[in-house]
């Protein structure tokens, strides 16, 4: 039976990807509203005709029914929603069009036997049927010792620095030795939603305890969380030794090859090495040495006053920015700072079992908006980092180090694998489509072959090693193309697209899979118009790549690519769910990020669904008989994005983004009342899921 989509009103037009102006104005920078920043006219996907036609025969079963979605009545999008009901902890599928279709499918992929949530707008996270869910931590709970109990209308930096931060995005769990029950959670602090948070916020003139706080409320978190055995309940531990806050004015160490060069000198610190904080670090990775990594994504919205090229193509403004640090801290100013700018846009490295450790930026991934950083280790024990540049028209990124992971874990260990990053080859993605172009027509409409497909090559742009690095972008330095990495994708030739978010290896095949959330821009105007790899022009939906490289080595430079997913209402023909019929998968919106379960299914969670319903979390099967079956397992609150899924034998942890981030919403006027009910301030949180019969997760 299909998923019925929720008759709600139709999603914002004015704003392309999904959201809402408030989530653009404060996440993105209003990313979507400036110029495309790539205005290269590098090629994008080229043509090669295809040799063999229909390698795969594609299902594309009948719509057997027809749903009139988005059929005009009231629903979230551009209006405030009436306060709902507090955060449901019974485990029941909270909200009526939330409910579960049916009982679990016996048929499902092994970890997806679950009853598919439908799309809903309930002001809620609504779980399946039989499983139950809690808070583990909310913004501004106290997590170190001497910080106060939350009181949002008396804030102060001081004891924002010692609670959890605002906007958890990636959220990673690890083991603590000798601590069975308990387990290390790491989340990212994105960004502030300053209306959000304090009451008469006055955008034109924020005061210094407001900017103070917010510098305070972004950066990560550590946090010690303690299992019911009985459950998959987690509750935080506060005042534990292991517990930590890095925010926006943590000193940071500059690794690499980057690291001391000139463009990254500034008055305060002439070294080029040391840097004040880390900025709206949105996905990241685990480290198989056992530490966390972290992508600084839409820095540029911090910084002032540019009028430099280079700054143009990171998309920093020339004129005053929206939280007005600048007035606050010169070093957001880049016409009396020019350089800071250049010491953010990394990946940062944590170690997050020494709270007294300096975390890194890593010079040597490159610097571009980084959503996520994921790692995995070539044979030989070398580390492989995956990032996408998550902006319209951008690339995606590997590295391949060249030292060996060492096991241990004495002093010298440790600081051997934290320099792993250091040293390698940095690479960008070019990806090529194996039917005739005249195939591609921009409407998702699937090639004679039957898939979207073809080859593609890891192009090098540049070498770290320990005794300098060498550049292989002809006409720029090696530092030149670790900083400014954009322009060196330019030049090569990577390829355009929709929006690079989080990639993840398959631990079970090796493949990688790649989320492009959406790009409407595509085809409009003068911008690059689709291609196999993007093949819809105005893309709203997004898509999900999945890449095999050769001979399944992470250090391949080749590889063959196919999309896995072409996200939307499964009756939208330009749909497409690997082949798996679409009457019975779940429809979705804007891929985000991606994460695997311990049976090798992909899960999925979603920023800006233009359904017409809340984003949420999805599971799908990637090989097997059930390979595209895609099933939804959760959705989240009013003007919420879902991020940084987990997903263990006992357990779904989710963070729950921006709640509450509706147009004209603000503390006096809330649009979400999650996750503890009406009067009370909405509160970005993080929630774990699990099955009230004490079974594992859809099995
Ligand atoms: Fe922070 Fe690309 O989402
Ligand atoms: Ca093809
Ligand atoms: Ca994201």
């Amino acid at each position: 039976m299909r998923k019925l989509l929720p008759l709600i009103g139709t999603p914002s037009q004015s704003h392309p990807g999904g959201r809402s102006a408030m989530t653009c104005r404060f996440r993105c920078g209003d990313a979507c509203f400036h110029e495309v920043p790539n205005t290269s006219d590098n090629e994008y996907v080229g043509e090669i005709i295809a040799g063999a036609i229909g390698r795969r025969t594609m299902v594309r079963a009948a719509a057997v029914v027809t749903v009139a979605a988005a059929a005009g009545t009231a629903g979230v999008a551009g209006a405030l929603p009436a306060a709902a009901a507090p955060a449901d902890t019974s485990g029941k599928s909270s909200g009526n069009s939330g409910k579960s279709s049916g009982k679990p499918s016996a048929k499902a992929a092994r970890g997806l036997r679950y009853s598919s949530v439908a799309p809903n707008t309930a002001d809620a996270v609504t779980v399946p049927d039989g499983y139950a869910q809690n808070v583990v931590i909310r913004w501004g709970e106290p997590i170190l010792r001497g910080a106060p109990a939350f009181d949002p209308e008396k804030q102060t930096a001081a004891a924002q620095a010692g609670q959890f931060g605002y906007n958890n995005d990636f959220l990673a769990l690890l083991p603590i030795p000798g601590e069975c029950d308990r387990q290390l959670l790491v989340a990212n602090h994105e960004y502030t939603d300053e209306v959000l948070m304090f009451r008469g916020y006055d955008a034109a003139n924020p005061t210094r305890q407001q900017v103070e706080v917010a510098w305070a409320a972004h950066g990560l978190g550590v946090v010690v969380v303690e299992e019911d055995r009985r459950t998959g309940k987690l509750t935080a531990v506060p005042r534990h030794h292991l517990n930590r806050r890095v925010t926006a004015t943590t000193e940071f160490r500059l690794t690499g090859p980057a690291a001391g060069s000139d463009l990254l000198k500034t008055s305060a610190d002439p070294t080029g090495t040391k840097v004040l904080g880390t900025l709206n670090n949105c996905s990241g990775g685990t480290t198989p040495w056992g530490t966390t990594l972290h992508g600084e994504e839409n820095f540029n919205q911090y910084f002032a006053n540019s009028g430099r090229a280079t700054d143009k193509r990171y998309g920093i403004g020339t004129g005053a920015t929206e939280r007005k640090w600048e007035r606050f801290d010169k070093r957001f100013d880049v016409a009396q700072e020019p350089n800071e700018v250049h010491r953010f846009g990394y990946v940062v490295e944590l170690d997050p079992y020494d709270p007294t450790s300096t975390p890194r930026k890593h010079t040597a991934l490159g610097r571009f908006k980084h959503e996520a950083a994921t790692v995995r280790l070539t044979d030989d024990g070398r580390p492989v980092v995956y990032s996408g540049d998550d902006e319209r028209f951008d690339y995606f990124y590997k590295f391949v180090g060249s030292k060996r992971m060492k096991k241990g874990s004495s002093r010298a260990v440790r600081e051997h694998n934290l320099s792993l990053l250091d040293e390698g080859t940095l690479y960008v993605a070019r990806l090529t489509g194996d039917s005739p172009t005249i195939e591609i027509d921009g409407t998702g409409k699937l090639p004679a072959d039957g898939e979207f497909d073809g080859s593609g090559e890891w192009i090098p742009i540049a070498t770290a090693t320990a005794k300098g690095a060498v550049s292989h972008v002809e006409g720029m330095s090696a530092e030149e193309v670790f900083v400014f990495t954009r322009l060196a994708g330019d030049k090569v030739g990577a390829t355009k697209m929709d929006r690079p978010e989080d990639i993840q290896p398959s631990p079970v095949t090796g493949k990688v899979y790649v989320a492009l959330t959406n790009n409407t821009n595509r085809g409009v105007g003068a911008n690059a118009k689709a291609d196999e790899a993007n093949p819809r022009n105005a893309n709203k939906h997004g898509h999900i790549l999945e890449l095999t490289e050769r001979l399944g080595r992470p250090e391949s430079t080749t590889f063959a690519w196919s999309l896995f997913l072409v996200a939307g209402d499964p009756d939208d023909p330009a749909t497409y769910f690997a082949g798996f019929p679409k009457d019975d998968v779940s429809p979705i919106s804007c891929p985000d990020n991606v994460a695997f379960d311990p049976h090798g299914n992909l899960w999925i969670s979603t920023d800006g669904s233009q359904l017409g319903s809340h984003d949420g979390l999805f599971g799908v099967a990637t090989r097997g008989s059930r390979r595209g079956e895609l099933k939804q397992f959760l959705t989240v609150p009013n003007g919420a994005e879902t991020c940084g899924p987990i997903v263990q034998d006992r357990r779904v942890l989710v963070a729950v983004q921006h709640p509450g981030e509706v147009d004209g919403a603000t503390v006096e006027k809330p649009a979400s009342t999650w996750p503890d009910g009406p009067g009370k301030i909405v509160r970005p949180a993080v929630v774990a899921v699990w099955r009230k019969d004490g079974e594992d997760i859809g099995v």
